[in-house]
């Protein structure tokens, strides 16, 4: 019996018809989180610094990062987090906590009772030899979905479920991320359409500066996340040949043209170790920011590489026989202005919703 995404408790009379085809079979397995009745939001806060190469601090930026997470209060600490890095395309390091919290309440006590706040308000820009960023992001329940391939496998948010779904009904079709969210039943999402100018790239100087980047009306946001760790030889060979070069090709096209399909930012992080920062993990996520849902609707659906990345999957699953070690998942995230809190500190132009403000 396949479930319905949207938990009960969230479900209202729809004005935004579902997409499910009659009489669906999923062609593959998908399950999602059930968080506890009571929780109304969550935090996933994106803490890092930017360098000219990895080696330029010794990694002291992501230690003294990880120190707030590790000895702020026991009880507010974040219930999950991992350290992410990534050479962006201004060839600059970044290296990051992704953290969760189980609401914003938890957040902002844990921001100032571990000391986390009044350091990060101390942050001289013109002073620090590096970047630094900071990004909040609150949604509602309602404004987040995230969809699994493997039932024992949980990521990111998923790790503070109370219980995790059976097999979805809705999923493996386009169009199925917005019916998997509960805000999308009576609101279409819209955002406000990005017109950065294509012919010329003017750069809006924010090195040795701390800039705030405002909220934007229903800012989209995708976190797409690979493992291959748990793969067989011959599994992994065919995830490596022939997943991980369009995977690749997407992101960096996301990353480099994404003002096209208006994509603000992307990068695809590795997942590293957390404690000796190598990128060995075998784990992988695009990040990517966009104007709205329906923005990366178009490019999942209509852009050539990602339909070469699902294509490729499904023939993929297929040689499989659709038994995988292959884990998949993705967050998204559709934020109100006041759910979204980017700031950075003498970093580089286009670094995250900087690309925003580009000229
Ligand atoms: C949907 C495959 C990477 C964006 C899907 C689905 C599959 C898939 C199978 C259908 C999911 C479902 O509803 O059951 C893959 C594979 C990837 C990959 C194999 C990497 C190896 C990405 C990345 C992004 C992305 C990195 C963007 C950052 C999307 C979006 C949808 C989707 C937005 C939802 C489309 C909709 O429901 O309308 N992908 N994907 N994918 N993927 Fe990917």
């Amino acid at each position: 019996m396949l479930e319905c995404a949207i938990p009960e408790h969230m479900r209202v009379k729809r004005t935004c018809p579902v997409g499910t085809p009659q009489n669906y079979e999923p062609p593959f397995p998908g399950y999602c989180a059930r968080f506890p009745e009571k929780m109304n939001n969550l935090v996933m806060a994106i803490i890092g610094g930017q360098y000219v190469s990895s080696a330029a601090d010794g990694g002291a930026g992501i230690a003294r990062i990880k120190e707030y997470v590790i000895e702020g209060p026991e009880a507010l600490r974040p219930s999950f987090w991992e350290v992410v890095s990534v050479t962006d395309k201004k060839s600059a390091f970044n290296i990051a906590v992704i953290a969760y919290w189980p609401g914003t309440e938890n957040y902002k006590k844990w921001a100032q009772e571990s000391g986390f706040q009044q350091w990060w308000n101390g942050l001289d820009a013109q002073q620090e030899k590096h970047g630094w960023f900071l990004e909040v992001l609150s949604p509602s329940l309602q404004r987040f979905e995230t969809i699994f391939s493997n039932h024992s496998a949980p990521e990111g948010a998923a790790n503070m479920q109370e219980k995790i779904s059976g097999e979805l009904e809705e999923h493996g079709y386009w169009g199925s991320m917005r019916d998997r969210l509960a805000a999308a039943q009576t609101d279409q999402l819209t955002g406000e359409k990005w017109e950065a100018s294509t012919t010329t790239e003017q750069s809006n100087e924010t090195s040795g500066k701390r800039v705030q980047v405002q909220g934007k009306k229903n800012l989209c946001i995708i976190r797409s996340g690979q493992d291959w760790s748990g793969t067989l030889p011959d599994e992994r060979k065919l995830y490596l040949e022939t997943m991980h070069p369009v995977l690749i090709e997407g992101m960096n096209f996301l990353r480099d043209n994404g003002q096209e399909v208006g994509c603000y930012s992307m990068n695809l992080w590795d997942v590293v170790d957390s404690n000796t920062h190598k990128a060995d993990r075998e784990r992988t996520f695009g990040l990517g920011y966009f104007d709205d849902l329906a923005s990366l609707e178009y490019w999942s659906k209509s852009h050539q590489t990602h339909i070469n990345i699902f294509g490729g999957f499904l023939v993929y699953a297929k040689k499989l026989n659709f038994v995988l070690s292959l884990k998949l998942f993705h967050e998204i995230l559709i934020l109100e202005p006041e759910q979204q809190s980017f700031e950075y500190i003498n970093c580089h132009e286009a670094t995250g919703m900087l690309n925003s403000l580009r000229k």
